[in-house]
């Protein structure tokens, strides 16, 4: 009898601490060094919240050109909304250190299962979904700039993993290819808006970037400035014809409200899966709405008060007060 006892204490105890190892401690922003294939070596941090909701919710946040995931991570209120919420945030960091842009160009990004950047953030979210029996069917991405631009590659390249996005400031999936197969090339046909194609064309590049898949599509939030100086803000529209394409809708918006989430910036609803926002004498300095966020990809209520909603200024901070002249591209 007190063998048993003690044996199935001792049971006890090596069960806990097997369950109770986790990858990183909780309510610290902190790298994970491996999880899983990474051929290009791009770095993996992760935000768990103190409470982590059951199965719970996974946000990707993709940093901008000369930024990092750090950078990222204090930048944004990402961590601050997990510990409110109780999900968990990745914060994939580029592993193309002359620049800290992301690689939006190689056939190996722009490919599903390529081996490059997409692929290892892909296979980042399925390490947690593993370790921390996520809900694989609430897994967002977001990003700024050129992660603006990731997100479009992992919404086209993992339509399978992701169930929403959110653009603040990129350009079409594709847009950024290289001819010549140059993994981090910065294109500069795109980034005037010069490459300009049909809404076809820009669906086709999307088809191509996971041929026969025939599932879901994640829904999409796009925001830019009409006075974009470093991506063009033809993007813009550019992004709206591969979405609409691919989704199935006309170029035209369904509706149209002026102020939302707040001036200058109109909302354009193209459907249930797209809704854009073009901000009037915006540049690529472009606010972020991280409540609107939230609600995007539901995880808070969507039901409360209009007014709650405080639309907060650019990123950096936490209320309404614009840090300034932060620029990313
Ligand atoms: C730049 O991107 C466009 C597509 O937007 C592509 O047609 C073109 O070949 C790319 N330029 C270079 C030099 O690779």
């Amino acid at each position: 009898m007190k063998v048993l006892t003690l044996l199935s204490f001792w049971a006890l105890t090596l069960m806990s601490a097997v369950l109770g190892a986790e990858v990183v401690a909780r309510s610290t922003f902190a790298e994970v060094t491996s999880y899983g294939s990474n051929p290009t070596g791009t770095r993996m941090f992760l935000y768990v919240p103190q409470t982590l909701a059951s199965n719970p919710a996974i946000v990707v946040g993709i940093h901008w050109c000369s930024g990092s995931a750090s950078a990222y991570y204090q930048g944004t209120q990402w961590a601050r909304y997990a510990e409110t919420y109780g999900f968990i945030v990745i914060y994939p960091q580029t592993p193309y250190t002359s620049d800290n842009c992301w690689d939006v160009s190689s056939k190996m990004t722009l490919t599903h299962g390529g081996g490059g950047a997409s692929n290892s953030i892909a296979n980042m979210v399925e390490f947690i979904v593993d370790e921390y029996s996520a809900d694989s069917s609430k897994v967002y991405v977001t990003g700024i700039s050129s992660g603006a631009m990731m997100t479009n590659v992992m919404a086209a390249t993992y339509p399978d993993v992701f169930a929403a996005g959110i653009v603040y400031a990129g350009v079409p999936a594709g847009c950024f290819m290289s001819a010549d197969n140059i993994a981090d090339f910065w294109n500069s046909t795109c980034s005037t808006g010069q490459s300009i194609w049909t809404q076809q064309q820009w669906a086709n590049v999307v088809y191509e970037m996971y041929p026969g898949y025939t599932g879901a599509r994640p829904k999409l939030q796009i925001y830019h400035g009409t006075d974009d100086q470093i991506l063009n803000a033809q993007n813009y529209y550019e992004t709206i014809k591969q979405w609409t394409g691919v989704l199935g809708y006309s170029t035209t918006a369904a509706s149209t409200e002026v102020n939302v989430p707040r001036s200058p910036y109109t909302k354009y609803t193209f459907g249930d899966k797209l809704q854009t926002f073009l901000g009037s004498g915006i540049t690529h300095s472009i606010d972020v709405f991280p409540e609107e966020d939230l609600k995007w990809f539901i995880l808070r209520d969507t039901n409360g008060d209009k007014h709650n909603c405080r639309p907060n200024g650019h990123i950096g901070n936490g209320d309404s007060t614009p840090v300034g002249s932060m620029w990313w591209k």
